[in-house]
């Protein structure tokens, strides 16, 4: 297969790069936001046209959610209208697009896991432009939503956390927003099986396990062999300023679709992330 690549220099576009280019049978087109802004529509179908991709994997996006409220134009002009630049391009050469999208598209409000046929109701703007761009696709596209992503590429908790403890004594991390950690090595593996299958439809696809912020930070530090009690619970309406984007209590995602299809789940997010601190530490 010969796979268009957005965002490659993202810490998911690196590994899902790395993860088609593990194997012969692929050709890989890395594009990244300086070789190719998914905001300027000539040049999404300049690059697409002119290398005729079997598919597209689309994980560009402006990720700076808090930013996000203060500029929601660019937050749209990106997630939205470069993922309509993306799938014009595609229809155009007849490629397949996968759309890496959040959980943020959902308000957190439900009691249990969200699964891929839940209503979404975005509380941000970045998930309210994440959610316009998964609906600029064609039926027979690919969604997949993620939660909580963090990989050796990039910035994302685990660094932040291990920074935090080098500094600080003792970290203050929430207690009452429940997610999935998902690790870009092992969700560009699953990704890349749902395009070589070419299977479409919306898929959550996250490590599995649910904790707070405050569990995961205190999982950070036993993985780097630091006592996990210098990690306290706070409320999030407790934190000082407060964030400017409002996060959904509730990001678990249920991995339904995967489950229900009979493809293997992504391993307990303990195991890739020892294998990051490992890596990130070495
Ligand atoms: N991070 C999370 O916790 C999380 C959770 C759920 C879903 N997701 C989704 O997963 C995907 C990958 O996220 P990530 O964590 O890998 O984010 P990331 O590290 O911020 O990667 C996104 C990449 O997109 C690039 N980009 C931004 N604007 C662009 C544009 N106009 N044209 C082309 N490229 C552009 C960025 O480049 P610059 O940095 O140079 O601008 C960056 O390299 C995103 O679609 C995101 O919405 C992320």
């Amino acid at each position: 297969m010969r796979v268009l690549i957005t965002g490659a220099g993202g810490q998911l576009g690196a590994d899902l790069a790395a993860a088609f280019s593990a194997d012969d049978h692929h050709e890989v087109i890395g594009t990244d936001h300086a070789t190719l802004d998914v905001a300027d529509r000539d040049a999404v179908l300049g690059a697409i046209t002119s290398t005729r991709p079997d598919a597209v994997v689309h994980p560009a996006a402006w990720t700076a959610v808090d930013a996000c409220e203060s500029d929601p134009d660019r937050a749209f002009q990106v997630n939205a209208l470069g993922t309509r630049h993306v799938a014009e391009a595609a229809r155009r050469v007849g490629a397949a697009v996968c759309y890496v999208s959040t959980d943020y598209v959902f308000d957190g409000t439900k009691d249990t896991p969200y699964v891929e046929w839940d209503e979404p109701a975005p509380r941000s703007v970045y998930g309210a432009s994440k959610l316009a761009g998964e609906r600029e696709l064609d039926p027979g596209s690919t969604i997949v939503r993620t939660s909580w992503v963090c990989g050796f590429h990039g910035a994302n908790m685990v660094k932040t956390i291990l920074r935090l403890a080098a500094e600080h004594d003792t970290l203050s991390f929430v207690d009452d927003q429940r997610g999935h950690p998902s690790f870009t090595d092992d969700l560009a593996v699953a990704i890349k099986r749902l395009v070589v299958e070419r299977r479409p439809g919306t898929f959550h696809v996250t490590n599995q396990g649910e904790v707070s912020w405050y569990e995961f930070a205190r999982e950070v530090l036993a993985a780097s062999d630091q006592d996990p009690d210098r990690v306290r619970p706070v409320a999030t309406a407790e934190l000082q300023p407060p964030r400017p984007a409002p996060r959904p209590a509730n990001s678990v995602l249920d991995n339904a679709a995967l489950r229900l299809s009979g493809l293997p789940l992504l391993d307990d997010f303990r195991v890739p992330l020892r294998r990051l601190v490992r890596d990130l530490l070495a």
